[in-house]
This record gives C-alpha cells, sequence and structure tokens, in this order.
C-alpha cells in the first residue's frame, strides 16, 4: 500500500500546467497560504506556469509568504547561480508576492545562526502550508544527501559529488558549486501540512521508485515522505516508468 497520491501526466508540461494549478487553487482558497518552495530545472516550468496563471486570473500572492528549501553556503544572493536569483528572476519579480515575506535561508553570513533563524521565522509564520519538492537522482530531498536523518532541521549540509556534477551546468562557466547547502533538514519538510513532489524525465524514475517502493529507509532521503499523510507526487510517465501500475489513482 503506497502512502501518497500520484498524478501521471504525459509531459513535463503537462506536469507544470497541474501543479501551478494546484498551487493556485489552495492560495485563492487561503490567500494567506504559507508556501514552502523549491529551485532546480524541474521547477523553471511551474513558476512560468503559475506566473501565466497569476497574470491572467488576477490570482494574488499579496498576503502569502513563503520559504524555499535551500540555499548554497557562501554564494552572495545575487550570484547568477544562486537559489535568490532563480527565485527571483523564475517567480518573485513577476508576482506581487511582498519581499520581506518571501524568504530562503541568509547562507552567506553566519551560516549556523541562519539556520536557527530559519526554523524560527517558520514558526513565527504558523508552519508550512504547502510545501514543494523536487528530488534528486540520488533521493535527495532540499539539500538532505543520503544518509540525512529523517528528523533533522534547517542545517548545513555536505552535498555529494553526484549532486555537485548535476548542478554544475546551473553555474557559470568554468564555476562548481559549493560543496555546502544550508537547507531544511527532512524534519522540517515532514511538518509541511501538505507536500507536492514533483518529479519529471526518465533520469528520476529510479529515484522515486525507491522512494515509494521500498521501506523508509536514511540511503533514500525522499522515502521519508512515505511518513508523511498527504503527499501528493505529480510526475510524468517517464519518471513513473519505475512504479509499476500499482500507484496510479
Ligand atoms: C537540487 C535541489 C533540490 C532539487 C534537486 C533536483 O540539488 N537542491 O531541491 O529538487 O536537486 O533538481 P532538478 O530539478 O534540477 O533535477
Amino acid at each position: 500500500m503506497i502512502k501518497a497520491q500520484f498524478q501521471v501526466f504525459v509531459s513535463p508540461e503537462a506536469v507544470a500546467e497541474a501543479v501551478a494549478a494546484h498551487i493556485a487553487e489552495v492560495v485563492r482558497a487561503r490567500p494567506e497560504t504559507v508556501l514552502g518552495l523549491a529551485t532546480g530545472k524541474t521547477f523553471v516550468p511551474i513558476y512560468e506556469a503559475l506566473v501565466r496563471v497569476s497574470v491572467e486570473t488576477g490570482l494574488s500572492f499579496a498576503e502569502a509568504s513563503s520559504f524555499n528549501l535551500d540555499e548554497y553556503v557562501g554564494l552572495a544572493p545575487n550570484h547568477p547561480a544562486s537559489f535568490r536569483r532563480y527565485m527571483e528572476e523564475n517567480f518573485f519579480r513577476h508576482v506581487d508576492l511582498p519581499a520581506e515575506r518571501a524568504l530562503l535561508p541568509e547562507a552567506d553570513g553566519d551560516a549556523a545562526a541562519a539556520c536557527l533563524a530559519y526554523e524560527a521565522a517558520i514558526v513565527a509564520r504558523g508552519g508550512i502550508d504547502v510545501q514543494l519538492l523536487g528530488i534528486g537522482r540520488n533521493g535527495h530531498i532540499g539539500f538532505n544527501e543520503p544518509g540525512s536523518a529523517f528528523d533533522g532541521r534547517t542545517q548545513v549540509a555536505k552535498l555529494t559529488p553526484s549532486t555537485i556534477a548535476a548542478n554544475t551546468s546551473d553555474f557559470p562557466p568554468g564555476e562548481v558549486p559549493p560543496p555546502e547547502a544550508i537547507t531544511m533538514g527532512i524534519g522540517t519538510i515532514l511538518e509541511a501540512r501538505e507536500i507536492v513532489l514533483v518529479a519529471t524525465g526518465a533520469g528520476k524514475a529510479e529515484a522515486l521508485a525507491r522512494a515509494f517502493l521500498a521501506p523508509p529507509d536514511e540511503t533514500c532521503p525522499a522515502s521519508a515522505l512515505q511518513r508523511h499523510g498527504h503527499v501528493t507526487v505529480f510526475c510524468d510517465e517517464a519518471a513513473f516508468a519505475g512504479m509499476g501500475h500499482q500507484a496510479k489513482a
């Protein structure tokens, strides 16, 4: 019995439309929604679709707040590969979410203090209503790499060589990702009231199957999501390929 609802679509574009429609519905129903946001290539078409919905329907984020999952340690917020810059370019500058309520971990200063401050800020907002999550090829969520504790809080995490290799294309030529990032911990993530996991492309099929078909295990961080009662996986057929027919809604 798989403890997540799967919504499977023909293409990444169809996944993006569906995720955007879902987030729009949540924010329309509750304008003060606290969103947990994610970055990565998977989310580029999702923010594009959400911005389009916002423009076309007048959906406002003026009462909403957001907390991103992670940020590289030591990158200035305006570095071309920082997640702050990604969020500004793909989402924040196109919508009316107030800048003071659109937060990412402050990873270019005292990182330990930033981790504590981030946890406190999430609590002060009343917790995260809907957390968007991607998945790494090794099953990571946020920057919680294999071996991360399922009860971990916001912390400085070391990136694995495979994650550094996967994200190098986001950096200017000749630069590589920093070796560390601040990430919400798996425990922090599991406290969100709803989780939306997005996976597209054949490269995610193995990670998705490991996350939901085997018992939860710290070697696959995303398998912790089996311990959450309200997870929806939005994926395309290529990413769903390892799941068999058992999970399809
Ligand atoms: C990154 C991020 C994750 C993201 C994952 C997959 O390293 N820290 O939050 O979900 O890797 O990224 P992509 O969508 O580019 O495959």
